[in-house]
């Protein structure tokens, strides 16, 4: 298969606030490792994504707690059904479904970059103060 995946620019997925960009970092390294076609160890890097989005998922969560987010319910909500269709996706790996896996690893830029828009961009501007953040 030769098919190329559609490159996603990775500063899409910046935001301007470290502590957010810094994990989003992490997420790029994580997820060019699931996408490479060199590498077969999708249980590994699943694994490794799966406990990457618990901790960055719940860090963002606590910023927007702290203070006083208005959007914390539609940001989390998308939180929630990432992280559940990431234990969906472990489950079908466990379950032999390696296609599958390829096929959700290829999409996971997509969704993140499209996340980082239109959710973490205006937190990340929330936090630092910025006026239309809200
Ligand atoms: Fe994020
Ligand atoms: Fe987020």
């Amino acid at each position: 298969m030769s098919q190329a995946a559609p490159r996603i620019r990775h500063d899409d997925i910046f935001v301007g606030f470290k502590p957010i960009d810094d994990l989003h970092h992490e997420f790029q390294a994580i997820v060019d490792a699931l996408t490479d076609p060199a590498e077969a160890d999708y249980g590994e890097h699943l694994l490794a994504l799966h406990e990457h989005m618990l901790r960055h998922t719940a860090l963002e969560e606590q910023y927007m707690l702290q203070e006083n987010y208005p959007h914390y319910g539609v940001h989390k909500r998308e939180h929630d059904r990432f992280v559940e269709r990431l234990a969906d996706m472990r489950r079908r790996f466990d379950a032999g479904d390696v296609d599958g896996v390829r096929h959700y690893a290829h999409e996971l830029m997509g969704w993140f970059a499209a996340h980082a828009q239109n959710q973490d961009a205006p937190l990340a501007a929330y936090l630092k103060g910025e006026a239309g953040a809200r």
